[in-house]
């Protein structure tokens, strides 16, 4: 697909960029432009085109307020980054996983379908426009999120026929901020997060919003994320607010919640699966319960537990909060399998181990 560029004219400054990049946290901070592609189903509805796919400089998005995405949500997004690597290419990792799960969710969401090269080339584009944005520092990146939204103006329930795909990208350190330490965790024992036939393995908006709740209550704990279970399946672990989770048996096994259509298929979950097996570690995918986490963790079987996603790249859990009740220790070292694993992934991403899958792909 053709890009055609409108480049900014009103680009921030060097300094600004660096003050930026000098501490990027995550998600607060865009770059000078965004990727667009818009599209227009037919007189029926049914069949559309992407058109008009453009470079254009950073800024508000100008919507009717009867467009659908305001009103029922119809929206979807990914993640992924662009890496820095020591001669200055910038790379990203399994981009066309991110195509394919978009699609997926694009399915479930009634959304039109974009072809896997207009995804990559778009990510392309957009970070050849903004290459000074990506961070060189460690475990630092150029978070890109790829996103589609319902912008026909129309207020009957049904699929829009005007929709818009955008990539917006943002300097991005350690998501929880600061130095990476194990995070505390808070269960919802109000709130889940999927059901049997929802929306839970796509990745739209609707999922965040309805866990936002569920969020607030585990920051009132002091927690960074809060788990969902299933209730009605014996309270199976699913995955947290805006990750997924894995654990580290004392006999070096990896278990982490099966994909059963109510949690979301990560990208970086199954590179973690796929590294776990390179080492020649057994990697259980399957249901694990709340009882099963307690117990484990009280007799020793479960030796870690963490939580991984583009965002989050590897993330050790250090205690995970039950009501009054704790499960592990507030206070505990990052686990060794934990560090190790996410020392291999990061090092694929930024060049510095060898990428035995050809997961990275150049950007420019
Ligand atoms: C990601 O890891 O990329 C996510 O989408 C999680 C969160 C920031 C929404």
């Amino acid at each position: 697909m053709e890009f055609t560029e409108n480049l900014s004219e009103n680009r921030k400054s060097a300094e600004e960029r660096a003050s930026v990049l000098a501490n990027p946290g995550f998600g607060d901070f865009f770059t000078d432009h965004t990727a667009v592609i818009d599209w227009t189903a037919d007189a029926q509805g049914h069949n559309g085109q992407w058109h008009d796919a453009r470079i254009e400089p950073y800024g508000p998005i100008s919507m009717d307020p009867a467009a659908s995405v305001l009103h029922y949500g119809q929206e979807i997004f990914e993640g992924l980054k662009a890496y820095r690597h020591e001669d200055g290419s910038v790379w990203t990792f399994r981009p066309h996983a991110n195509a394919a799960r978009l699609n997926k969710s694009a399915a479930r969401l009634a959304l039109p379908q974009l072809d896997e090269e207009a995804f990559v080339e778009s990510l392309r584009k957009l970070v050849a426009a903004d290459i000074d944005w990506v961070p060189t520092g460690d475990g630092e990146a150029l978070y890109l999120r790829p996103f589609m939204i319902a912008t026909e103006a129309f207020l009957g329930v049904r699929a829009a026929r005007e929709v818009s795909y955008r990539v917006i990208a943002s300097p991005a350190g350690n998501y929880f901020g600061g130095e990476l330490k194990p995070v505390a965790i808070w269960v919802s024992q109000q709130y889940a997060r999927a059901g049997r036939g929802g929306t839970g393995s796509a990745k739209c908006g609707g999922n965040y919003a309805a866990s936002l709740v569920a969020q607030l209550e585990a920051e009132e704990h002091g927690c960074k994320q809060v788990l969902f279970l299933d209730p009605f399946n014996d309270n199976a672990v699913e995955e947290l607010g805006g990750m997924n989770v894995f654990f580290v048996t004392k006999d070096n096994k990896l278990v982490t919640p099966a994909l059963t259509g109510t949690i979301l298929e990560g990208v970086t979950r199954s590179s973690v699966i796929q590294l776990a097996k390179d080492r020649g570690l057994e990697v259980e995918e399957r249901k694990i319960t709340l009882d099963e986490w307690r117990d484990g963790v009280a007799s020793g079987d479960i030796a870690e537990v963490f939580a991984c996603g583009t965002a989050a790249v590897i993330t050790p859990i250090g205690v995970l909060k039950n009501g009054e009740e704790l499960i592990g220790d507030e206070n505990a070292k990052a686990g060794e399998v934990t560090m190790s694993i996410r020392e291999e992934l990061l090092g694929i991403q930024r060049g510095t181990v060898e990428d035995r899958h050809g997961w990275l792909e150049r950007l420019v």
